[in-house]
């Protein structure tokens, strides 16, 4: 049987490694390790899965039902350069962050979920992002951006063409 080519670098199983002190045992790892490989790989496959489990001495299934409870990795493919999250909760809803997210997906030409062609944005629905008195509120990347606006909506665009 062809064994899977390996996804892991030297790089990735270090960071994971140098973790190990400071959590009390090696399944208390395997959340920050999901991150180490999302960050350099913008998604974590089925076969970094199986390599972090051996890593963390787990079952891969172990580490999988980490992955899926969180929902925030992607598994098939990677996603885009700049990854947005807009908010839908009931302050933002009421804001008019609905129409926030449909115009940027009509702009981008994709749907919430998806990853535009090139690969240079996703654009995804979130639960409250802890901005209500600001609402509505898009995050994008680690910059939550405040009272957005369909004109914000363009501005942000525009600066990533
Ligand atoms: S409801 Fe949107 S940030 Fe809280």
């Amino acid at each position: 049987m062809a064994t899977a080519e390996r996804v892991l670098n030297d790089e990735m199983i270090e960071a994971i490694r140098a973790l190990f002190p400071r959590y009390p045992t090696r399944q208390a790892v395997t959340l920050p390790a999901l991150h180490i490989v999302n960050e350099r790989l913008r998604h974590v496959p089925l076969q970094a899965v199986v390599e972090i489990a051996e890593l963390l001495e787990l079952s891969p299934a172990q580490v999988q039902d980490t992955l899926s409870f969180y929902g925030f990795f992607k598994q098939d493919k990677p996603h885009g350069r700049t990854r947005v999250w807009v908010c839908r909760s009931i302050s933002c809803a009421l804001r008019g962050g609905e129409e926030i997210l449909e115009h940027l997906c009509r702009r981008a030409g994709i749907e919430p979920g998806e990853t535009t062609e090139d690969g240079r944005l996703t654009i995804e629905f979130a639960e409250c992002l802890g901005g209500c008195d600001f609402a509505p509120c898009m995050l994008a990347g680690e910059t939550l951006h405040k009272n957005m606006t369909i004109d914000k909506a363009d501005a942000f665009l525009d600066s990533l063409e």
